[in-house]
């Protein structure tokens, strides 16, 4: 079995250095090393988009992303979405207001998926926001309380939201 590498990376802003082996998955060793299990597993195949993280800034499937691939970066999961205090994100205010989950499987994957989406396009059309959901599933909601959030977070301004 090949030797872990110790790996050195930014999680939430905070710095972190882990021994990984080299096929471990990004979303099992956030998971399983730094004990973040906010970022979902559901299919780990890529297809589900339940497993999605920001790295540097970008949206990726960390099943589909080894932590060894992650070193020297920026990580960014759904833990770090709300403020020190618990103020949620407004995008997550807006999946509460406007009931964008249900059991909420999905929603960590969604967040982080919408987040690079509305700051790349902050006035999103429904349709863009259906066509930017399409790579996450969800089992529950059937998408149109998720759509209202996305667009109901976009109309409150939440891409400028840090
Ligand atoms: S668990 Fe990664 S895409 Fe489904
Ligand atoms: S809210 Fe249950 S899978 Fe989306």
């Amino acid at each position: 079995m090949p030797e872990p590498v110790l790996i050195s990376l930014t999680v939430n802003g905070a710095p972190h250095r882990a021994p990984a082996e080299p096929r471990l998955l990004l979303s099992d060793f956030l998971r399983y090393e730094l004990g973040l299990t906010g970022t979902h597993v559901g299919c780990e195949h890529g297809v589900c988009g339940a497993c999605t993280v920001l790295l540097d800034g970008e949206a990726v499937r960390a099943c589909l992303v080894f932590a060894v691939q992650a070193d020297g970066r920026e990580v960014a999961t759904v833990e770090g979405l709300a403020a020190p205090d618990g103020t949620l994100h407004p995008l997550q205010e807006a999946f509460r207001d406007a009931h964008g989950l249900q059991c909420g499987f999905c929603t960590p994957g969604i967040l982080m998926s919408m987040l690079p989406f509305l700051r790349d396009n902050p006035t999103p059309t429904e349709p863009e926001v259906r066509e930017a959901l399409s790579g996450n599933l969800c089992r529950c909601t059937g998408y149109q309380n998720i759509v209202d959030a996305v667009l109901l977070a976009a109309r409150r301004g939440a891409a400028e939201a840090p």
